[in-house]
């Protein structure tokens, strides 16, 4: 027998899935409407100076878009996308042979811009600003540096962690913006779009469980909607009720608040070891045996977006509301062994 588990990690099935539901214009591309405008502005204004697009920098949890929206920026403009990622670009000549080969207008996609190296990056400084490369040729008192020109491209950046991008970097994009988790309303029509695609049957109520339980994340949307299209079909059930995606996500240890196994052991971490924080997030990672990147990129940011977890100088502290939550009692300090109270 086959088990399958959600654990956070798209598998190789989730990836085509991805693919096959992926918006691929602006008119497909739920929510996000202010950035939308704004990106469609500067895509409409670039073609009508024919030029290219300013470099664009995409912030934002994962899974709301970012990606995608690279690739529509691309389409919109009528343009190749070469995709690349941050650390794989580890030498100057990488990213040397990348832009030797774009056309004038292309958009070069780099995934992961936080993670680019120093080297590399500063490298790449006079590409950004004047479409030129300094490279540096011999060694010693005989080396020499030639200046190499390269296509007017355009750079689209995502990034996951925007507080790790240097300043000189950032002040490089012209065009800045960042991704928020998806309003329910937005989530309920992704979910019918990713319905439709897929051929699920899903009344209303069932796409908005879905869409209430996706902690407003898109990608975990069409994921869920996955898992529970093979629920009902194993079930026999024909159409996605609330009933059904009710029952599927409970199997899934999705809860009410859309927080799985991960999320819970997360904010239960702080609550119950180390009697609701500050807790440094390294701390909390040993305790979790998990990465502290991936509790900052994947975790975090809902958790702190719902107000279960606040950031302090001191460290993470879980708030009233988890406690609530989570019918835990308020942080009360607990005494060593053998210890009694003396008040
Ligand atoms: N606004 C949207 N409307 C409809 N579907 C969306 C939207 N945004 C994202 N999706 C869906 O969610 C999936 C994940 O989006 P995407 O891969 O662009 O996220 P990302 O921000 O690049 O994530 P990561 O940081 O993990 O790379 C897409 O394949 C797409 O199907
Ligand atoms: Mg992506």
């Amino acid at each position: 027998m086959n088990e399958r588990v959600v654990d956070g990690h798209p598998f190789e099935e989730e990836r085509l899935l991805e693919l096959s539901i992926r918006p691929e214009s602006f008119a497909a591309f739920v929510g996000q409407e202010k950035v939308k405008e704004r990106l469609l502005m500067s895509v409409k204004a670039a073609a009508m100076r024919d030029e290219s697009l300013d470099h664009v920098l995409l912030a934002g949890p994962p899974g709301l878009g970012k990606t995608t929206l690279a690739h529509i920026l691309a389409k919109e403009m009528g343009v190749s996308v070469v995709t690349t990622t941050g650390p794989a670009l580890e030498k100057s000549g990488d990213i040397a042979s990348i832009l030797t080969n774009l056309s004038d207008k292309d958009i070069l996609f780099i995934d992961e811009i936080h993670r680019l190296n120093r080297i590399v990056e500063e490298f790449f400084y006079p590409a950004l600003e004047d479409f030129h490369l300094d490279i540096i040729i011999g060694q010693g008192p005989s080396a020499r540096t030639i200046r190499l020109d390269l296509p007017k491209f355009t750079l689209v950046g995502a990034t996951t962690r925007s507080g790790l991008i240097s300043a000189p970097l950032r002040d490089r994009f012209g065009i800045q913006e960042r991704l928020d988790f998806y309003t329910e309303k937005d989530l309920v029509l992704i979910v019918e779009r990713s319905a439709s695609i897929l051929e699920v049957a899903a009344d209303a109520d069932g796409a908005r469980e879905i869409a209430k339980r996706c902690r407003g994340t898109p990608r975990i949307a069409n994921r869920l909607l996955k898992r529970v299209r093979d629920f009902a079909q194993v079930k026999g059930k024909k159409t996605v009720t609330k009933a059904v995606a009710d029952e599927a996500l409970k199997l899934l240890e999705v809860d009410e608040m859309g927080l799985d196994k991960m999320d819970r052991s997360f904010v239960l971490t702080i609550i119950e070891k180390f009697n609701g924080g500050p807790v440094g997030v390294e701390t909390i990672a040993a305790a979790m045996s998990e990465e502290r990147d991936t509790i900052e990129d994947v975790y975090e940011p809902f958790l702190m977006q719902i107000g279960f977890i606040q950031r302090t100088p001191r460290g993470r502290v879980a708030t009233k509301l988890a406690f609530n939550y989570f019918h835990t009692d308020a942080p009360v300090t607990k005494l060593p062994p053998g210890q009694k109270a003396m008040f």
